[in-house]
Order: C-alpha cells, then sequence, then structure tokens
C-alpha cells in the first residue's frame, strides 16, 4: 500500500486532537498501519525540543529555527521511514503551523521561512519538497477558542497569548490555504463535535481513502 501523509491544523482550542485519534482508528478499521504523531516532536530528540519552544522566551527566530530543527529530525527518523513502509501518517501540525504561528502570530519573515521550508522538506533527487498530502484544518473564531480554552488548563506560552494573537495566526493558515488550495480541506469547528467529525470523514473520502 501506498504512504499517506495526512496533517491538522488549527488555532489552540480548535478541537483537532480528538479527531486525529478518531481518523487513526477508522483506517486502522480498514486495515491501514497508521503512524500518529505530532510537531513539535514525534521523536526523543524533537520532543526535547518541543518543551523549549513551548517553554521558554525566545526571539521568533529562534524558535523558527528550533521547530524546524525537530522537523527535520522528525521527517529523518519517523515520517520518511513509515511514508516508505506504505504507512498512514497522521500529523497534529505541520509547517503550515509554522506559517501561523511563527509567521502570522509572530510576524517573523514569510520568506526566510519558505527557504527553511525548502531545505528541511526537500525531497533528495527532485525539485519537490515533502509535503502532507491532505492538511485538514479546523477553522475556528479565536475569541469561541478562547472560550474554550480558558480553564481548561495550565496555558502553555502559546496558549497563553492574546485573541488577537490567534486571529493573526488564523489568518496566517488562511494565506497557507489561498496559495495551495487543493492540499487543504478547510472544516468549520464552530459545529458540534459530530458535525466535524461528519467533515473530517467527508474530506478524506472525497479523496478516495477511506471507504
Ligand atoms: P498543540 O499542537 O496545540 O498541542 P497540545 O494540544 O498538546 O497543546 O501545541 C503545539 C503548540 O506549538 C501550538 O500552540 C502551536 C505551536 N507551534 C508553533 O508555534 N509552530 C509550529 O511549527 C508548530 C508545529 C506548533
Amino acid at each position: 500500500m501506498k504512504g499517506m501523509f495526512i496533517s491538522f491544523e488549527g488555532i489552540d482550542g480548535a478541537g483537532k486532537s480528538t479527531h486525529v485519534e478518531g481518523l487513526a482508528q477508522a483506517f486502522r478499521a480498514c486495515g491501514r498501519t497508521v503512524t500518529l504523531t505530532r510537531e513539535p516532536g514525534g521523536t526523543p530528540l524533537a520532543e526535547r525540543l518541543r518543551t523549549l519552544v513551548l517553554n521558554e522566551p525566545m526571539d521568533a527566530m529562534t524558535e523558527a529555527l528550533l521547530v524546524f530543527a525537530a522537523r527535520r529530525d522528525h521527517l529523518q527518523q519517523l515520517i520518511e521511514p513509515a511514508l516508505a513502509r506504505g504507512d498512514v501518517v497522521l500529523c497534529d501540525r505541520f509547517t503550515d503551523a509554522t506559517f501561523a504561528y511563527q509567521g502570522g502570530g509572530r510576524g517573523f519573515d514569510l520568506d526566510m521561512l519558505r527557504v527553511l521550508e525548502g531545505w528541511v522538506q526537500a525531497l533528495p533527487g527532485t525539485t519537490a519538497l515533502r509535503q502532507p498530502e491532505l492538511t485538514i484544518w479546523f477553522d475556528l473564531d479565536p475569541a469561541i477558542a478562547a472560550q474554550r480554552l480558558a480553564g481548561a488548563r495550565v496555558p502553555d506560552k502559546f496558549e497563553a497569548q492574546p485573541v488577537e494573537f490567534f486571529r493573526r495566526v488564523a489568518d496566517g493558515y488562511g494565506q497557507r490555504l489561498a496559495g495551495n488550495p487543493a492540499r487543504f480541506a478547510r472544516i468549520d469547528a464552530a459545529q458540534s463535535r459530530e458535525a466535524v467529525w461528519q467533515d473530517v470523514l467527508a474530506a478524506v473520502r472525497q479523496r478516495g481513502w477511506l471507504a
């Protein structure tokens, strides 16, 4: 079977996590082997970088470099081998999050992010980049997301940001979608959990991937 790479995106509080898990179960029920992973993280080294990025104050360039360093390790150690085996790789966040959070949220130079993306995700012997075949974007009004997050847990560095930060993050996702509409499925995450799940399934089935 051919490997398949799907990423999940959205601002904090958009509610993607349960659906990532649900989709993993759906693929397994169809007999597929699923590699379920996340960014920043997914390998021992990348998880250590995640702890730094989510907890330590740092300038935006340092943050972007650490996130891409984590991504490089994740691709080399986990994602590429899994795709080569024919797994379904479900990744909770990928490079769109860097464009949304470091680019949109923190205002870091998008051209520099594109350079880093080009280096880190280069596929040897081609001019193509490793990208998800499908990115499911849980799009939610930042004001609603803030209500959902309030009191839920101790916020990390990003979750503690004001709602204006998340408006810029959401705009960042919107720009990535505009640049590559075919890769994205944008889902209205303000709906009931069941309605969101039906949209997730529809996005995957539309591509002929789940019976
Ligand atoms: P998240 O995926 O929401 O995990 P959890 O549900 O455990 O909180 O947290 C990851 C955070 O990292 C989120 O706030 C977005 C941020 N992030 C970036 O800033 N840049 C990136 O490139 C990635 C992948 C994540």
